[in-house]
């Protein structure tokens, strides 16, 4: 029996699969089939700090901006006691899971601001969750702030978190970095326990008939893999934290190339997403036959074996052959 088992932020998966982030996992009845059908852990969708926030201050204007008859009326504050806001019902859900499953249950958080952060991760860590993943959705449009400036957002985020929780925390990461390298060796100095590469950005369209813009989600395709897979290659010599992949997975040859480059992880969305819960387990029988049909006993005997520093020609992955790749196209 192959051991399908790997490490991932200190914790023991089963198997590399990891379903991340997503309304899959938001729901106990879609987080109950994805563990049925093999998922080696899940990652809840994110708990938004905007959304927090503004129903803090929706809640604030409806108690203090009533105009109420008299001054002893006044001090009444209407808040049905059985009102359950975002944090109560992300607690609630988390609870349920953890409950409900024995795979390892990652929280996500998203946002950017340090207090916020600090609080809510105090409280997922007491409803029980396994790791926490930080989720920084920041566009640097403002000309003023050049790249360390956003650099030093992330660090000082996980810096203030690090001091209060020492439960294993990931940072989920866009590829859109100067030095990506650079980048996650400073989060590794700043304690984190892992990276999550890469985060894929939406991009707002225009509607030309309003002219407004309008939210535009497409899910990923298979083709985004590859720019996952390179930076693990060219990475996992170099960083000892964990890595998972994420963005484009939807096929177990890219999931096995991953593995080779030196994930720990490999993370599923779109893909779960389109074809069900149940796809975990066609992925993860042609994960097994594939290192059966090449004489691996174990995943971890396999992962990094096409990292950059291991591979047959390592400057592949850098610069060097883009040369070739220019001049081997035909029309
Ligand atoms: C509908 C939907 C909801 C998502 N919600 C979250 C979220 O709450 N937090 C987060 O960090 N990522 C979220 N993601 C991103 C996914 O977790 C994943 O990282 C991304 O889709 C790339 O993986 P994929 O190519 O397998 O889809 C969401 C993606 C989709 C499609």
């Amino acid at each position: 029996m192959i051991d399908l088992s790997t490490q991932y932020l200190g914790l023991k998966l089963k198997n590399p699969l990891v379903p991340s982030s997503s309304p899959l996992t938001g729901n106990l009845d879609d987080a109950r089939r994805l563990e049925d059908a093999g998922a080696a852990a899940i990652v809840l969708p994110s708990l938004f700090e905007e959304s927090v926030h503004f129903e803090q201050k929706q809640l604030d204007k409806y108690v203090h901006s009533q105009a109420l008859g008299s001054y002893e009326a006044e001090s009444f504050q209407p808040v049905p006691c059985d009102y359950k806001g975002e944090l109560d019902n992300y607690l609630d859900h988390l609870h349920h899971v953890k409950s409900s499953l024995n795979i390892p249950v990652i929280a996500s958080l998203n946002g950017i601001s340090v207090s916020g952060w600090i609080d809510f991760g105090k409280e997922l860590v007491e409803a029980g969750a396994d790791a926490l993943e930080l989720n920084v959705y920041y566009i640097a449009a403002d000309p003023e702030h050049d790249g360390k400036h956003v650099e030093n957002r992330y660090i000082e985020l996980l810096a203030d978190l690090r001091e209060q929780i020492s439960l294993p925390i990931t940072m989920k990461l866009s590829s859109q970095f100067s030095s990506v390298a650079n980048m996650v060796s400073k989060l590794q100095k700043a304690s984190a326990n892992g990276v999550v590469l890469f985060n894929r950005f939406y991009q707002p369209d225009i509607d030309l008939e309003t002219l407004r813009i309008k939210p535009h989600l497409e899910l990923s395709t298979a083709d985004e893999a590859l720019l996952r897979i390179r930076w693990i290659a060219l990475i996992r010599s170099r960083i000892e934290i964990s890595l998972a992949a994420t963005g484009g997975f939807h096929q177990a040859d890219d999931i096995i190339k991953a593995l080779l480059a030196g994930a720990d992880a490999v993370y599923l969305c779109s893909v779960l997403l389109e074809k069900g819960p149940e796809f975990c387990t066609e992925l993860l029988q042609q994960l097994q036959n594939w290192l059966t049909e090449h004489e691996y006993e174990s995943v971890q005997q396999m992962q990094g074996s096409v990292s950059q520093s291991c591979a047959i020609d390592p400057a592949a992955y850098e610069h060097s052959n883009y040369v070739d790749v220019i001049k081997s196209y035909r029309r």
